[in-house]
């Protein structure tokens, strides 16, 4: 992983070393999620940058409560795994709102058991990867009316052997949640790959991000014990030295690439520590995520960024019909 000289901090910097000097007032932000872990100290630090926040939440009267201390802050409900609920709040924002110039795809579960959404869905796709595919889609009318918009989806640490599983993407068999999590945090940065090429004309740019290691309400899937073989706690529940940084610096990244100016005519790209990574460049396969694009398009009926709103019909060529979930390396966990 090659850093580029593209910024001006790295691991240690925190939501506010990277909105020093950044004016948000009069901007538009959705964050998904924005009440919890990760998304709370980004929407805490862009509506203290002037920032007006949306958060859609599937837990409106929580998230109104957390987020009750912050001015410029609205919650309205969203269930990004349920594809009426993500429609509903898009409509809604669209009607109510001029624009919306950056949108942070935040939201995720991960390592859950088994279960099953929508129309049989599998739950971390149909979260993390199908609800922002969706919901960006809808909000496409209020992306391109900024004028110059970005989109951040929050993937994860990036593994080169992760794999789409093209022949059974919704797990139906052999169901490993580790693979499944994995699997969602690729199409994270997939779709931000392919949705900066579609977007750019028009003027929405797209990144996706790893924010590290942080302890955050994310965990909840997992058992001590787990938690304790994989080297992040000890016994007594304390954290690896040094292993994890806290939410205000794990929020770095995103909230760096929503609104630094060194990324200006810029996008498509995966940022670790606040930097662009060059290094997995010629790794994010291109071909895979039109594919990803086309199989999303195709499951959720939307497709708003191809001139050609049809929604086209999706066959699995060979060359996609190989994908090894086991190849996934567990150890990376987040
Ligand atoms: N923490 C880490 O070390 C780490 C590492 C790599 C990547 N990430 C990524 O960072 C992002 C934020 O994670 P976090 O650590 O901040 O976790 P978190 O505190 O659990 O926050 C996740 C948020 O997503 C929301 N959410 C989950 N399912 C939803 C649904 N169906 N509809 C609407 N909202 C939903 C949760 O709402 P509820 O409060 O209602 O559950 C919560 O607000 C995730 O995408 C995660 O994969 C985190």
């Amino acid at each position: 992983m090659t850093p580029t000289s593209r910024t001006t901090f790295g691991a240690h910097s925190t939501v506010a070393d990277v909105l020093a000097g950044i004016d948000l007032t009069g901007k538009t932000v959705i964050v998904t999620g924005g009440h919890s872990g990760l998304g709370l100290s980004t929407t805490r630090a862009l509506a203290g940058a002037g920032a007006r926040v949306v958060v859609p939440a599937r837990r409106v009267d929580a998230a109104r409560q957390t987020l009750s201390d912050l001015d410029g802050v609205e919650v309205d409900f969203c269930d990004l795994a349920e594809r009426g609920s993500v429609r509903a709040f898009a409509d809604q924002f669209v009607g109510t709102h001029d624009a919306v110039d950056i949108v942070i795809a935040n939201a995720g579960i991960m390592a859950c058991p088994e279960t099953r959404v929508g129309p049989g869905w599998e739950a971390q796709f149909a979260t993390n990867h199908l609800g922002h595919y969706a919901l960006v889609n809808l909000l496409r009318p209020a992306l391109v009316s900024s004028g110059r918009a970005r989109v951040v989806v929050v993937a994860s640490g990036y593994n080169p052997a992760s794999r789409i599983r093209w022949d059974d993407v919704q797990f139906t068999r052999e169901y490993d949640k580790w693979a499944a999590y994995a699997q969602s945090k690729l199409a994270n940065v997939l779709f931000a790959r392919h949705l900066d090429v579609l977007g750019r004309s028009v003027g929405v740019r797209a990144f996706a991000i790893s924010p590290g290691y942080i302890l955050t309400p994310l965990q909840r899937h997992l058992a001590t014990e787990e938690m304790v073989a994989a080297g992040w706690i000890d016994v007594d529940g304390t954290p690896t030295a040094g292993l994890f940084e806290t939410r205000e610096q794990g929020a770095a990244t995103q909230v760096w690439a929503a609104t630094s100016p060194q990324l200006d005519e810029c996008g498509g790209r995966y940022c670790v520590d606040c930097t662009v990574v060059d290094g997995f460049a010629g790794t994010i396969d291109d071909e895979e995520a039109a594919h990803l694009w086309r199989l999303s398009a195709e499951l959720t009926g939307i497709d708003n960024f191809n001139s050609d709103s049809s929604v086209p019909t999706v066959s699995l060529p060979h060359e996609f019909g190989g994908g090894d979930a086991a190849a996934v390396d567990k150890g990376r966990g987040q």
